[in-house]
């Protein structure tokens, strides 16, 4: 059984349709990155999963359970987290404060305390800056707390909406390393990015979308070599 599987997903924003016959999965372990251009519906296919955008036709399944149209509040429940586009930490909220919102539905306090130390392991400045206001963190320290939120809730699928994003080379070399990581300690990743020669270093297996189409998939590595995508991303 697939983790996740998108089959036959269509979303659109009025007249304008974003998503068409969307066919993709996740497996256990993987890293799967989903890459592509300006516009062609990344984010809104991370978006129709957790119930941000309207799934029109379609559906959606987690471990085999539809979770077509519900909403994220409740698939983070069942152990999918998303670090957003544009992290969209709460920029007057100290780092605690960021962190604490993601483990909103966790009641035991050492629980808390623990993945929080978890966290502080893959993210050591997030502990120098417990108190600083998200909102004066750097672009790459952003990312890490929101990265860092998003893991509060213990995810068994972490979905990712460009996190190199207007990052400096080593920064977004940091974040695939941990990504890396985490993957390695079990987190199943869906990544989507617009630097696709990175996100295909990392992922088992990718997928391609344009204007709101898969139009390619294939193992990493393979995808890399492929002639329309090194010159369409790659170049
Ligand atoms: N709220 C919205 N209302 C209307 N159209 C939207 C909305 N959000 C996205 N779109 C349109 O849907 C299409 C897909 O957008 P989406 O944000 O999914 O692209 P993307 O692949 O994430 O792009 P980027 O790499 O720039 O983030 C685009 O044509 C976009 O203009
Ligand atoms: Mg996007």
């Amino acid at each position: 059984m697939h983790v996740l599987e998108l089959t036959n997903v269509a979303a659109n924003y009025g007249a304008i349709q974003a998503l068409r016959d969307i066919h993709l999965f996740v497996d256990e372990g993987e890293i799967v990155t989903l890459i592509g251009s300006n516009g062609a519906g990344k984010s809104t296919t991370l978006k129709s999963i957790n119930g941000q955008v309207k799934v029109k036709a379609g559906s959606i399944t987690y471990r085999g359970n539809d979770i077509t149209n519900l909403p994220a509040h409740q698939t983070s429940l069942m152990g999918i987290a998303q670090v957003p586009e544009g992290r969209r930490i709460f920029p007057k909220l100290s780092v605690k404060e960021n962190l604490l919102i993601g483990a909103f539905s966790v009641k035991d306090k050492n629980t808390v305390e623990d993945r929080m130390e978890r966290i502080f392991g893959y993210f050591p400045k997030l502990k120098e800056r417990l108190e600083q206001k998200g909102g004066t963190m750097s672009g790459g320290e952003q990312q890490m707390l929101a990265m860092g939120r998003a893991l509060m809730m213990n995810p068994q699928l972490l979905m990712l909406d460009e996190p190199s994003m207007g990052l400096a080379p080593i920064i977004v070399e940091q974040i695939f390393e941990i990504i890396k990581e985490l993957n390695k300690e079990g987190v199943t990743i869906l990544l989507v990015e617009q630097n696709a020669f990175q996100s295909l270093q990392i992922a088992h297996r990718g997928y391609v979308i344009q204007t709101g189409e898969i139009v390619l998939e294939g193992r990493g590595p393979d995808l890399i070599r492929n002639e329309q995508v090194q010159e369409a991303y790659l170049a």
